[in-house]
């Protein structure tokens, strides 16, 4: 099974690729993941893709499509995948169609999540990450058990550089822009399942996991 977790910022993607993962034993692929990893690594690579993350810009397509493409060949992905993330542009989806078609594979479903701008906003601006193990919170529904410290390895929980006002603003018009598109693009293709993301993190993941099975 092939799938793509599609949906603005803060939609819950993250939070339901972990659920549909561990559920259906694919490897969990986050384009955003694999970024901040990078950057956190100081490489010169990392620096740059630090700019366009830290202004909420999309990463240029050619750089994304050269990770995605190599991380597709690992052996994990012989038995199907869970791209979180990816593709984010029509030239990223494109070159995913032809990637796959090569190895005669193709996407089996998309998942588009749907969230208001109003929530978008309050989830990213409560959530928090642990720097050491990547743990997800949520001060408002989720806090970490001690203020600050990370309940699973006691690494230090803070905001995401790009979880202010000005940079969820610009990814929030970058996806209108560049991203949503793609609803059409899989629509046509006959694989798009939109799922209400304003539900419960639990029921949420019910419909995808109806959606996946239908
Ligand atoms: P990326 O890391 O992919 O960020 P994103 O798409 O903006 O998504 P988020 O991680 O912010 O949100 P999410 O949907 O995963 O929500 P989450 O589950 O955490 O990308 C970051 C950057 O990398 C991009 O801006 C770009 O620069 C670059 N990049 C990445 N991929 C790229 C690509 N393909 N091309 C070019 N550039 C790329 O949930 C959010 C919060 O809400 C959490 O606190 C969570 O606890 C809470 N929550 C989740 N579900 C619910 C629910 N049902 N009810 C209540 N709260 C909930």
């Amino acid at each position: 099974m092939n799938l793509i977790l599609l949906g603005p910022p803060g939609a819950g993607k993250g939070t339901q690729a972990k659920k549909i993962s561990a559920k259906y034993n694919l490897p969990h692929i986050s384009t955003g993941d694999i970024f901040r990893e990078t950057v956190q690594n100081g490489s010169d690579l990392g620096k740059k893709l630090q700019g366009f993350m830290s202004a909420g810009a999309l990463v240029p397509d050619e750089v994304v499509i050269a990770i995605v493409r190599e991380r597709l060949t690992k052996p994990d992905t012989k038995n199907g995948f869970l791209l979180d993330g990816f593709p984010r542009t029509i030239a990223q989806a494109i070159a995913l169609d032809k990637e796959l078609e090569k190895i005669g594979k193709k996407i089996s479903r998309v998942i588009s999540l749907t969230v208001n701008e109003e929530e978008i906003v309050k989830r990213l601006s409560s959530r928090r990450v642990c720097i050491s193990c990547g743990a997800a919170y949520n001060l408002m529904t989720q806090p970490p058990k001690k203020e600050s410290i990370c309940n699973e390895c006691h690494g230090q929980v803070i905001q995401r550089a790009d979880d202010n006002a000005d940079t969820v603003r610009n990814r929030l018009k970058v996806y209108d822009t560049q991203t949503s598109p793609l609803i059409e693009y899989y629509t046509n293709s006959g694989v798009l399942s939109s799922v209400d993301g304003m539900k419960t993190v639990e029921e949420v993941f019910k419909n995808i996991c109806a959606a996946i099975e239908k």
